[in-house]
């Protein structure tokens, strides 16, 4: 009987739907960020999750403002990208490093989106699980921006994958059809996706 049962569990494991949701830190056209982040997506996607790839660049939205959001609330941008964090299971998130420290864009997104009615709300973060990454042009690939994302996501309770990849040189990283030409690296992010995929599943039991 106890067979019976942890074989179902291992299949419906096995078998649940994994709504990933994906997010550059950088809107910029050619960012390493973003190529970095479509590389964990079709991973993902071949390791059989659903994904849904995000440019910030498609969801402008005013710098957090406690009067504004006394007048508004969250600004409409806001509105529809927390939802679509509460709908998924898990999430990809890669930061660019700008002076030792994460993007503006991608801090200011996070701020808003652990609000709701006037107030601290983390029900787009609580528990969700973070594959977090980072790339920039210089040698350690955004690893001080990488670990501030870090700190910030656990603060508002998101789970860390514990494994996390920064690509130094993000300008060469990549071969010409997305892929990390580094074999090392490339199988680290291999290990981070299959550790949100597996986490994600886990949690949907
Ligand atoms: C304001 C600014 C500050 C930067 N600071 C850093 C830094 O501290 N460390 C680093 O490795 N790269 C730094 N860079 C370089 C960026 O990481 C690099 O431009 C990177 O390619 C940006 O990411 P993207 O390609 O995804 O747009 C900085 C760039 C800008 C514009």
């Amino acid at each position: 009987m106890k067979f019976v049962i942890a074989l179902l569990l291992i299949i419906s494991t096995l078998s649940a739907e994994v709504k990933i949701l994906a997010i550059s830190g950088s809107t910029r056209k050619g960012s390493y960020n973003k190529k970095l982040v479509r590389l964990a997506a079709e991973i993902a996607t071949e390791k059989g999750a659903t994904v849904t790839v995000i440019d910030l660049k498609d969801y402008p939205m005013p710098f957090y403002d406690g009067d504004l959001e006394g007048e508004i609330g969250l600004p409409e941008n806001a509105k529809i990208l927390r939802a679509k964090m509460i709908e998924s299971d898990g999430v990809i998130m890669s930061t660019p490093e700008y002076n030792g420290s994460v993007s503006g864009v991608l801090k200011n997104t996070i701020d808003w989106l652990s609000r709701s009615d006037g107030k601290f709300n983390l029900d787009a973060f609580k528990d969700k699980p973070f594959a977090l990454m980072s790339t920039s042009v210089g040698k350690r690939g955004g690893q001080s921006a990488l670990e501030h994302l870090a700190y910030v996501i656990g603060h508002i309770e998101g789970r860390v994958i514990p494994t996390m990849v920064s690509v130094p040189n993000g300008h060469t990283a990549f071969d010409e059809k997305g892929r990390l030409k580094d074999a090392a690296k490339a199988k680290e992010l291999d290990k981070e996706i299959d550790e949100l995929i597996n986490t994600t599943r886990r949690q949907k039991l």
